[in-house]
């Protein structure tokens, strides 16, 4: 998949756009972000995508608690299709894709987690793995499916965890392995090394 055309998501403050951003400036990645979109009209990523003049859409979610509103994904889907978006990233995207969406892109939405899939699932992650009393934990960029962090591993970095670390140590640390690995998976989309 030569050259990348990217679609972003994320509900947060956008490090990892922010990292693949740089990886592309660096010349390092052969892609361009097409579009972010956001689910929280204040983020930090729309705000960061918008002081880069990238295409920033914030998208109302409508009264789900944890998905969009049938319509706004309808919408999404027709905002990444106009601008030909060939793989679209959920960087911090704190909203559980649908139909429309997972239907529009198969196997062509990832989603970068923090902690080593299969454990810990869902939110806070390295909050778990820390009060669980893991020595190591990490990240994983997955395949989306219809699951709640469950869609195929494509790749992971470890991180270990120290005897002094707080949740906010520990997800410092995690996330500078999530910047690491995010950007070169896209790589290897770019390589064909991923289908
Ligand atoms: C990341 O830690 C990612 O693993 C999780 O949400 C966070 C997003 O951070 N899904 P940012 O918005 O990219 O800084």
């Amino acid at each position: 998949m030569n050259p990348l055309r990217l679609g972003i998501l994320g509900s947060g403050k956008g490090s990892n756009f922010e990292a693949i951003l740089d990886a592309i400036y660096a010349e390092e990645l052969d892609a361009e972000i097409a579009v972010v979109l956001s689910d929280v009209e204040d983020s930090g990523i729309l705000q960061k995508a918008m002081s880069k003049r990238i295409r920033a859409v914030y998208l109302d979610p409508g009264d789900y608690r944890t998905r969009l509103d049938p319509e706004v994904e309808e919408q999404m889907v027709r905002i990444l299709q106009e601008e030909n978006v060939n793989l679209v990233v959920l960087a911090g995207f704190m909203r559980i894709l649908k139909e429309p969406m997972l239907e529009a892109f198969p196997r062509r939405i990832i989603n970068i987690h923090p902690s080593l899939l299969p454990d810990y699932p869902g939110l806070e992650a390295w909050k778990q793995a820390l009060e669980a009393g893991e020595k190591i934990t990490g990240c994983t960029v997955h395949y989306v499916d219809a699951g709640i962090d469950t869609g195929e591993i494509i790749a992971q970095g470890e991180v270990d965890i120290f005897d002094d670390d707080t949740p906010e140590t520990l997800l410092d640390r995690i996330q500078r392995a999530e910047h690491v690995v995010l950007p070169m998976v896209l790589k290897a989309f770019t390589d064909g090394t991923l289908p």
